[in-house]
């Protein structure tokens, strides 16, 4: 069923709480209705959108928001081979129900990303990761309706070009409707802790609730014994227990997760932030870091923007969020576009003259 509206309120549709509207916007709920769009007299420009979770509207939008309301999770049984789980999920669904609704059914694979806002629509064109696993280690393919040809393409994960927060689609805007994006999970036991902190905790729950019938755990029992209950369940609740801790709850702080990238820079530039840590903590001071495959390392943001002292900097209602200052948040709820943009420009500028990095965006700006 498709659903018209003409000056559509977005307050509710973005997660920052930018009280904007949209010129027009159409949702729909099944393939076979973007057939009956007619697309050429559509209010341009197009901007397909699912939960605005990573969305900053910077002004009313004048032109035409697309939404899917598709829904369902089912598992593709004449894909499914071996020990491999291939689940069809509609890009209108809650990514992080699909989560839950995997992890209960004991499958492997998505249960990192437990409690990260946004649709599985979105989850491909993202790139959407945490704690050491990314979409594109469970996307198998995406489907999707090509406005331009008005036909049905399926992507395979080859094609989607997946790339840190980074996509085929995020290069071809405006074009792709995704339909569904089809994961391939595991019923064989795959736990994904390189995440070192996860993995500390994943260990330090499974000790306290492991009971004498829970089943052998080959990767924990070194550590805390024969008896390790770690299923998907135990490894979801613990991603959404250190989510909690350090990410504002989007119920009642509006933000749009991560704001920057984490940049990636040559061990030069590694080297010269390390000189200014040092020079200011004194030489035991060290700088995190994730080396890449291809010898450049990846600083985390909130470092930086931490050692520039912004823990907690407001301009307006914007804010940087105490407990993680990656994210910017919406304190009070009234904060304006131009409050967030002054604030960004602000992080911007002072982690560029302190250690010679400029931070991007990894929020789209409308
Ligand atoms: N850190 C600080 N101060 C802080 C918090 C963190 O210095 O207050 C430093 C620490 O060195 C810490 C490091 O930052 O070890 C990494 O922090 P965290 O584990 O929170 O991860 P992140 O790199 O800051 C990324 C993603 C998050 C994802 C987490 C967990 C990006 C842009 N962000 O953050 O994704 O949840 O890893 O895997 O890659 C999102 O995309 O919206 C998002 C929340």
């Amino acid at each position: 069923m498709l659903r018209r509206t003409i000056d559509k309120n977005l307050s509710s549709l973005n997660t920052f709480g930018m009280k904007v509207r949209a010129a027009r916007y159409i949702e729909f709920s099944e393939p076979g209705d973007l057939y009956a769009i007619d697309w050429d007299s559509l209010k341009q420009p197009l901007l397909i959108m699912g939960e605005g979770s990573n969305l900053l509207f910077t002004g009313d939008f004048d032109g035409t928001v697309i939404r899917s309301r598709m829904k369902g999770i089912k598992v593709d049984e004449e894909l499914c081979q071996g020990d491999d789980v291939l689940v069809r999920a509609a890009s209108g669904e809650l990514m992080d129900e699909f989560c839950r609704r995997t992890a209960a059914k004991q499958w492997w694979g998505a249960e990192n990303l437990s409690g990260i806002p946004g649709t599985v629509g979105a989850a491909p064109v993202q790139n959407v990761g945490a704690y050491g696993v990314e979409a594109a280690d469970i996307v198998e393919s995406v489907e999707c309706f090509d406005i331009r040809t008005r036909s049905l393409v399926t992507f395979s994960s080859a094609d989607c070009a997946f790339g840190y927060r980074d996509s085929f689609f995020k290069h071809n805007k405006g074009r792709y409707i995704v339909l569904y994006v089809l994961f391939r999970l595991h019923s064989d036991f795959r736990p994904q802790l390189s995440y070192a902190h996860l993995q500390e905790e994943v260990e330090r729950i499974a000790e306290l609730t492991s009971a004498p019938s829970d089943p052998y755990n080959p990767i924990l029992c070194a550590k805390t014994g024969p008896q390790m209950p770690v299923t998907p369940t135990l490894v979801r609740d613990t991603v959404k227990v250190m989510r909690e801790g350090k990410l504002p709850n989007p119920a009642k702080v509006g933000s749009a997760g991560s704001f920057f990238k984490n940049p990636v820079v040559s061990r030069e530039v590694l080297s010269q932030v390390e000189a200014v840590v040092k020079n200011e903590r004194g030489e035991g001071a060290e700088v995190p870091f994730y080396a890449l495959d291809d010898g450049r390392v990846k600083i985390p943001a909130a470092f930086l923007i931490e050692a520039c002292a912004l823990k907690g900097a407001s301009f307006g209602g914007a804010g940087v969020w105490e407990r993680q200052p990656l994210v910017l948040v919406n304190r009070n709820g009234k904060a304006t576009p131009e409050d967030v943009l002054a604030l960004e420009k602000h992080i911007v500028d002072t982690v560029g003259s302190k250690f010679g990095i400029e931070l991007s965006a990894e929020v789209e700006y409308i």
